[in-house]
C-alpha cells in the first residue's frame, strides 16, 4: 500500500507578562510560551483545489474569507519560496488556542502552518526564514507586530524581549502561581494597536509616549523581581501595568471585571495580557491553593476558561 505523505507543523500559544503594547515602540516585554494551548496543522495532498479546514472555515484556499487573509499569506509565500506553487494540498488546522484572545493565535497559526508545509515537503527550514514568514502574516493580522508573538509561539524559553534586538532568554523560578482568565470576548489587537498609534501621534502625544516609557520602566524592574523571586512586587508591578494599559484604552469592561475579582480573591496583582480590549487576563497568586480560589471566583464571575501556569523551574 502506497504511503500517505503528511507534514506536520505545531505551535503554542504565549502569554505576555508584561509590557504588550509598549513593546510595539522599542519598550521591552517579558513574555513565555503557553504549552498548555496547542496549534497543529497537518497537510496532505488532494486531488482537486488546495483546500483548508479550521474553526472558521472549511473549503476552497482561495476562496477563504478575508479573516483569514493573513494564512492565504503565509500558504502564498511558503509556496513561492519552494517553488510548488501548484501543488494540490489539503491543509487541516486543529487548535486549543482560543482565537483572539491575546495569546498570540494568529502568530502560532503561521508558525504551524509554515512548519507544516516545509515538513510536508521535506525541506529545512531555518529560524530566520520562519520568523520573517510569519511577520508578513502579522503584518496583515495585527497592522506593525513588533514580532514578540513570532518568536514566543515558537519558542521554547521565557523571553525578554526588544524589538529588532538579540533577545534574552529568562528563567522563572518565582514561588508564585499565574493564573490566566479568559473573558470568552474576542479581543481586538489590529484595533487596540491602530489606537494607541493615533494616541502617540495626537495631542496629547507627550502624555502618552511617557506612559509607554512607564510601561518599559515597569517591565525592567519586574525583570529584577522575577530574579529576586519577588512575588509581591511583582505582583504589584502588574496591577500598575494595567493602570496604564486602562489609560491607553486598551482594556475593556469584562476584563477589568476580572481583574477586579482577582484582586478581591487576594491575587497579588492583576492586569490584562496581549492585544486587549477582550481576551485574556493574568493574576498572580502566591501558592497554587490561592491560584484554584481565584480561578473559582473568575468562573463564578463569568471567565470562560481559566489557566493556571506554574512560575517555577521554567528556563
Ligand atoms: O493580542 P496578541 O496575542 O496578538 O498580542 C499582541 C501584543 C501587542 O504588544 C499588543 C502587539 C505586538 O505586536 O507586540
Amino acid at each position: 500500500m502506497e504511503e500517505i505523505k503528511i507534514g506536520r507543523g505545531f505551535a503554542h500559544g504565549k502569554i505576555i507578562l508584561m509590557g504588550e503594547h509598549a513593546v510595539v515602540y522599542g519598550q521591552p516585554a517579558i513574555a513565555f510560551p503557553f504549552p498548555a494551548t496547542k496549534m497543529e496543522v497537518t497537510v496532505t495532498e488532494t486531488s482537486g483545489e488546495p483546500t483548508i479546514d479550521c474553526a472558521f472555515y472549511s473549503g476552497v484556499l482561495a476562496k477563504m474569507p478575508e479573516l483569514l487573509e493573513s494564512l492565504r499569506k503565509v500558504a502564498e509565500l511558503v509556496l513561492t519560496d519552494l517553488n510548488q506553487q501548484s501543488a494540490k494540498l489539503k491543509i487541516k488546522i486543529e487548535s486549543s488556542i482560543p482565537a483572539e484572545r491575546g495569546m498570540g493565535s494568529s502568530a502560532a497559526v503561521a508558525v504551524a502552518l509554515t512548519r507544516a508545509l516545509y515538513n510536508y515537503f521535506g525541506r529545512k527550514l531555518s529560524k530566520k526564514k520562519l520568523l520573517t514568514i510569519v511577520a508578513a502574516a502579522e503584518t496583515i493580522a495585527h497592522g506593525n507586530p513588533s514580532g514578540l508573538d513570532a518568536l514566543m509561539t515558537s519558542e521554547e524559553t521565557p523571553l525578554y524581549f526588544i524589538k529588532g534586538k538579540e533577545f534574552c532568554p529568562l528563567t522563572l523560578n518565582l514561588d508564585a502561581v499565574l493564573v490566566v482568565g479568559d473573558t470568552g470576548k474576542t479581543g481586538q489587537t489590529k484595533a487596540a494597536v491602530a489606537s494607541v498609534a493615533e494616541k502617540i501621534r495626537g495631542s496629547k502625544a507627550e502624555y502618552y509616549q511617557k506612559n509607554l516609557d512607564n510601561i518599559g520602566d515597569l517591565v525592567k524592574r519586574s525583570r529584577g523581581f522575577l530574579e529576586k523571586n519577588d512575588a509581591a512586587s511583582l505582583g504589584k508591578a502588574m496591577s500598575e501595568g494595567q493602570k496604564l494599559l486602562k489609560e491607553l484604552d486598551v482594556s475593556s469592561y469584562e476584563l477589568d471585571h476580572l481583574i477586579e475579582t482577582a484582586d478581591s480573591a487576594g491575587a497579588l496583582g492583576a492586569k490584562l495580557t496581549g492585544g486587549g480590549r477582550g481576551g485574556c487576563m493574568i493574576a498572580l497568586a502566591s501558592d497554587r491553593k490561592k491560584a484554584e480560589e481565584i480561578c473559582l471566583e473568575l468562573t463564578l464571575a463569568g471567565a470562560r476558561a481559566t489557566w493556571i501556569y506554574e512560575m517555577r523551574g521554567i528556563s
